[in-house]
């Protein structure tokens, strides 16, 4: 941890049901590889293959989530805010 990341005030996401303290300005996405998710999937496709961030800046769509009940949020375009829910495809 660098002294800028000390320094961030910390906010708490709830990611498929696990609270994750990240601090402030952290994106969906780096929070999803904090606890793992980015790798085992964040979304289903249509054949029910998971998927997961490829590009990281908001092309691939790959990183689609449900954030607060509201569908198909990038993860990489959108930072995490206090109280946050958020689900991926690994529990749906
Ligand atoms: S990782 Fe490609 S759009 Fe988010």
């Amino acid at each position: 941890m660098s002294d800028s990341d000390a320094r961030r005030e910390r906010i708490r996401v709830v990611i498929d049901g696990e609270a994750l303290d990240v601090g402030e300005g952290v994106t969906i996405a780096a929070a999803l590889a904090v606890c793992g998710a980015s790798t085992s999937g964040t979304r289903a496709s249509a054949t029910g293959e998971l998927r997961s961030a490829l590009c990281g800046m908001g092309i691939c769509h790959e990183c689609r989530v449900t954030v607060d009940g509201r569908a198909h949020v990038l993860a990489c375009q959108t930072l995490c805010r206090d109280g946050q829910i958020i689900q991926t495809a690994r529990r749906r």
